[in-house]
């Protein structure tokens, strides 16, 4: 391709489908779990919908023109589920996949790669309405749909990213019950943790057997701890924490196995476990993506069931998400996986923040997101001096969107939207992310 990135570095932007794309019923698409647990009430702290969203279905073009602008090198987006097979089962939407024929004819055109994430979190509903995640049976359903979303599209993909963030997903989802489809309970948990490994690999193998030169990675959710104190048990509960939220989703998958000495209380997935489960939930991915935002203080806490650990709230800079700012994190994440022989190759697939913005004059001066994104950088810059693997790294977002539970209100995009007129405004991180492209910061 005659892209010519610095020094073979990806500088791109990322977006999901069922966050920008809007158009929730148009041209045979029907509700994903988010369309349906957004109007319940109380779910999203907003009261928003995510339809009509940033209207990307139609203003795609504009949003293509302002990669171009950016001068972007690589673009991460979704496909919704919903549009391209509606009910989760059966034939292709042909007005679906022609979207997506059209958007990435015109990324292609503009030697723009695209990072395609097959599930970013948007199941559709009538597959919840079968048990979603917690149905074994989803692992053929995912299979069918990553089989025939490459026949109709990999001829115009590079990459594919299987699953964005498996742990929020199952957890928020499933556990916890704050994100869609909003089901509770640790059984509801491991089966869909379990289901979503096994769907993984099983979807990766079935593409790369019909399409052997598109490169297949994954998306996980990272935060690094520290210890509160450097003690023995606060070591422990750090061990506890980073089992959890940094190696349950990539230790099975590269044939270490569940991190169950860490945490006993995967063992009671087992009884959701067949024959050579272990086994097929392997796969040997081209690349991995991390996705990383903030840190974490952790300090051991008996009373919290099965993890022990609680997170301790630190003097630091926050962002509107509430989230600390440590650029420290995402060096450290980086030389620990780094330092995994079996990882071949690192994208930092998601980094950003989230600030209040405000439309002064036409402008947005965002300089603390600026700041965020620079210190990030040099960090990621750093650990790839030092040899981590590491070749892009995706900005969240290219325009502000439907931030799931919290709604529209919060603003993580490098061009701001105005949800009235829709109109997309470069705020000057935008300025800024383009010139450093361009090489000139
Ligand atoms: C990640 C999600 C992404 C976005 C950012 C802020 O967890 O993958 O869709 O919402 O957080």
């Amino acid at each position: 391709m005659p892209i010519a990135p610095k020094d073979n570095f990806l500088y791109g932007v990322a977006t999901s489908a069922a966050q920008i794309e809007g158009a929730a019923w148009e041209d045979g698409r029907l509700d994903s779990i988010w369309d349906v647990f957004a109007r319940k009430k109380g779910k999203i702290k907003d009261r928003s919908h995510p339809s009509p969203g940033c209207d990307h279905y139609h203003l795609w073009q504009k949003d293509v023109e302002n990669l171009v602008w950016l001068g972007v090198n690589a673009y991460r987006f979704s496909l919704s589920w919903s549009r391209l097979i509606p009910l989760g089962r059966g034939e292709l939407n042909p007005k679906g996949v022609s979207f997506y024929q059209r958007l990435l004819a015109a990324l292609r055109k503009n030697d723009i790669r695209p990072y395609v994430t097959l599930y970013h979190w948007d199941l559709p509903q009538s597959l919840e309405d079968k048990g979603g995640w917690t149905n074994r049976d989803i692992t053929s359903w995912f299979v069918e749909y990553a089989h025939k979303v490459d026949k109709a599209l990999g001829e115009f993909i590079d990459s594919y990213i299987i699953l964005n963030e498996p742990l929020v997903f199952t957890a928020l989802g499933y556990l916890l019950g704050i994100h869609a489809p909003g089901r509770r309970g640790l059984a509801n948990f491991l089966k869909a943790m379990h289901h979503a490994l096994l769907a993984q690999a099983e979807a990766a193998r079935a593409i790369r057997a019909q399409n052997k030169q598109v490169r297949l990675g994954t998306s996980i959710s990272c935060v690094m701890g520290y210890p509160y104190r450097q003690q023995e048990k606060d070591l422990r509960a750090l061990a506890r924490f980073d089992a959890l939220m940094n190696r349950l989703f990539v230790d099975p998958v590269v044939g270490r196995g569940y991190p169950t000495q860490e945490l006993p209380v995967l063992k009671k997935a087992e009884r959701y476990f067949a024959p050579q489960d272990l086994e097929k939930i392997c796969f040997d991915f081209d690349f991995w993506g991390i996705n990383s935002y903030t840190t974490k203080l952790v300090k051991y806490a008996w009373y919290v069931p099965y993890v022990h650990y609680r997170e301790i709230r630190r003097d630091l800079p926050r962002t509107e998400m509430d989230w600390e700012i440590e650029p420290q994190g995402i060096y450290d994440l980086l030389k620990k996986f780094g330092s995994y022989p079996e990882i071949k190759e690192i994208l930092i697939s998601e980094n950003g923040a989230a600030f209040y913005d405000e439309v002064i004059g036409g402008k947005i001066y965002d300089f603390r997101r600026i700041n965020y994104l620079k210190q990030h950088l040099a960090m990621v810059e750093k650990a790839r001096q030092e040899g981590v693997p590491v070749r892009g790294y995706f900005v969240w977002s290219l325009m502000d969107n439907f931030e799931w539970a919290e709604g529209f209100r919060m603003r993580f995009g490098l061009f701001y939207v105005n949800y009235e007129t829709k109109e997309r405004l470069p705020k000057e991180s935008a300025w800024w992310y383009r010139e450093l492209i361009r090489g000139n910061t």
